[in-house]
């Protein structure tokens, strides 16, 4: 079978199960954070062997606040490392960096990181890796309202001239093309306010595996599943 993915633009990630994955082996939470990691560096040569444009990972969530300060703060020196770690790589193969979310409430030295590598990086065109961060759907939405909302009141856009565009291009990422497949790992049935607009016509594919486990023949069996998917976009076949 052919290995590129023509229809398959932009694969969104919910990279879940790395507490349990580390609880079945008796080992603290940290450690299925630092073999998840180990899995986005995997992901990197991928984009090319796959041909995938964009993949975009739910990497913290709004509402991983929530969690003990220890695991914030490991995950979130976890992220400065795989930054720190992965320029090189990111240039090799010729990946840009972007980030969707509220960037601002990360702490410093996690954004001085970021806006390092999406600079370093800026100059590919070819594949896109996009780190959701501090992000939520909901969130991303009610920030779009908000500056859609300045606009009507400053008068440069008129209520009835909102349409669905007007939406997409208020959100984080507008020039990012929708998610084509949205994969969710460790059993978990839900879309935990990711991308809530964007995954409107994306296929989904849930799997048993616990991320830190999601290798090269996992991803494989989801592109295929993808490919068999028949995606009508609310057509006809
Ligand atoms: C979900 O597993 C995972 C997260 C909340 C964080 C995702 C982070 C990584 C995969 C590693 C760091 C990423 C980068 C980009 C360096 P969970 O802790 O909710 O697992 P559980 O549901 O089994 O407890």
């Amino acid at each position: 079978m052919d290995s590129k993915n023509k229809d398959l633009r932009h694969l969104a990630i919910i990279m879940d199960g790395n507490g349990r994955w580390a609880q079945q082996r008796g080992l603290p939470r940290f450690e299925g954070h630092l073999a998840g990691a180990r899995r986005v560096v995997e992901l990197i040569p991928f984009m090319e062997k796959y041909g995938i444009e964009y993949i975009t990972l739910y990497a913290f969530s709004t509402e991983n606040w929530k969690r003990s300060a220890e695991e914030v703060q490991y995950l979130m020196n976890l992220l400065a490392d795989f930054l720190d770690d992965n320029l090189e790589n990111m240039c090799k193969n010729r990946i840009r960096l972007r980030v969707t979310g509220r960037l601002a409430d990360l702490p410093d030295f996690c954004v001085q990181r970021l806006n390092s590598v999406m600079e370093k990086t800026s100059c590919y065109q070819e594949r896109t890796l996009i780190l959701a961060l501090n992000y939520g759907g909901r969130t991303e939405l009610t920030d779009a309202v908000r500056k859609i909302a300045a606009s009507v009141q400053d008068g440069s856009l008129r209520p009835e001239d909102i349409e669905e565009k007007t939406i997409s291009e208020h959100l984080y990422l507008p020039d990012v093309p929708d998610p084509d497949l949205m994969i969710r790992t460790s059993g978990e049935l839900r879309i935990s306010n990711f991308l809530l607009w964007q995954l409107s016509y994306a296929e989904f594919y849930f799997t048993d595996t616990f991320w830190p486990d999601f290798d090269e023949a996992e991803l494989t069996k989801a592109l295929d599943a993808f490919r068999k998917r028949n995606r009508r976009f609310g057509g006809r076949p």
